[in-house]
């Protein structure tokens, strides 16, 4: 019988005792330390070139580099299993979301070899009806740091011209898939737990399902709120502010940002334009 395996949170003074941890078992854990190794591996062979550079020519000049593939990880049994490299598109999820009891949907991806987590929410169908438990949509709130310190609002993705691209269209967001904690790839659904489950409920708490999961030390992600917050360059120290999804618990001191993209013809297409968003893990 596979032997369970309890994944603890790091210690920690900001009190994150009482956070739950997922629960797999070692097949599990090796299937997705194996993928968590292998973005790490990605992203460190980007070192010579450098990381903007590296995307901007894979997905400059109008490539079919720019599609965001599905990447399913060693071993899982996921919803797009027969998918796997193949570009994403809008009609998969929406045929995905038809068997979800909220109408989301969620998968790992790949853009130019890095990772992303794509997630589909009903947000057209629902944002004018009443916030409630299994009624999802994008919620556009304000971001603060891990001390507390306000950073700006999700809003502007409304507000400002620099942020246009990155206004909620086709009920979907790509997310840049690196925990900000020790840069692990959290996983949408690869663990069953309280925090995966196909729940929700409204303001951007710990409590409903429907998060992201960073198995390495339990980071989760409500992808369903947008917000503005504080990242760190971690190969130079340099501070900038992002738009991006909420950290709800776990070790992570910020969110993971947004990735901007169009879909063309069906297909879900990647844009450039926030590259330095994607260097807090080096
Ligand atoms: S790397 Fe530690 S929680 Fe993700």
């Amino acid at each position: 019988m596979a032997r369970k395996f309890k994944l603890r949170p790091l210690e920690s003074s900001a009190g994150n005792s009482h956070e739950k941890s997922g629960s797999i078992d070692r097949r599990e854990f090796m299937r997705m330390s194996f993928n968590t190794a292998a973005g790490l591996i990605t992203t460190a062979a980007l070192g010579s070139v450098g990381f903007a550079s590296f995307l901007m020519g894979q997905s400059g000049g109008g490539s079919s580099d720019s599609a965001i593939k599905f990447y399913v990880p060693k071993g899982s049994d996921v919803w797009y299993s027969s998918m796997d490299k193949q570009a994403m598109t809008i009609q998969a999820f929406e045929n995905e979301a038809s068997n979800s009891n909220t109408g989301m949907a969620g998968a790992a991806g790949l853009w130019s070899g890095l990772p992303v987590i794509a997630t589909y929410v009903p947000h057209e169908e629902n944002r004018n009806k009443p916030l409630d438990a299994g009624v999802p949509r994008f919620q556009l709130m304000d971001g603060y740091t891990a001390g507390g310190a306000y950073v700006g609002s999700g809003f502007e993705i409304e507000e400002k011209e620099e942020y246009a691209s990155l206004n909620i269209h086709d009920n979907m967001i790509i997310v840049f898939a690196r925990c900000p904690h020790l840069c692990c790839i959290p996983g949408w659904q690869l663990v069953s737990n309280d925090f995966t489950n196909d729940t929700w409920l409204p303001g951007g708490t710990d409590s409903g399902g429907n998060k992201s999961f960073c198995i390495c030390h339990s980071s989760r992600y409500d992808h369903t709120v947008i917000e503005k917050n504080t990242a760190r360059n971690r190969s130079n120290g340099q501070e900038f502010d992002f738009i991006g999804v909420k950290k709800t618990g776990g070790p992570a001191p910020y969110g993971m940002p947004l990735i901007p993209f169009t879909v063309n013809g069906g297909t879900i297409e990647a844009l450039p334009d926030f590259l330095d968003w994607y260097t807090f893990c080096g």
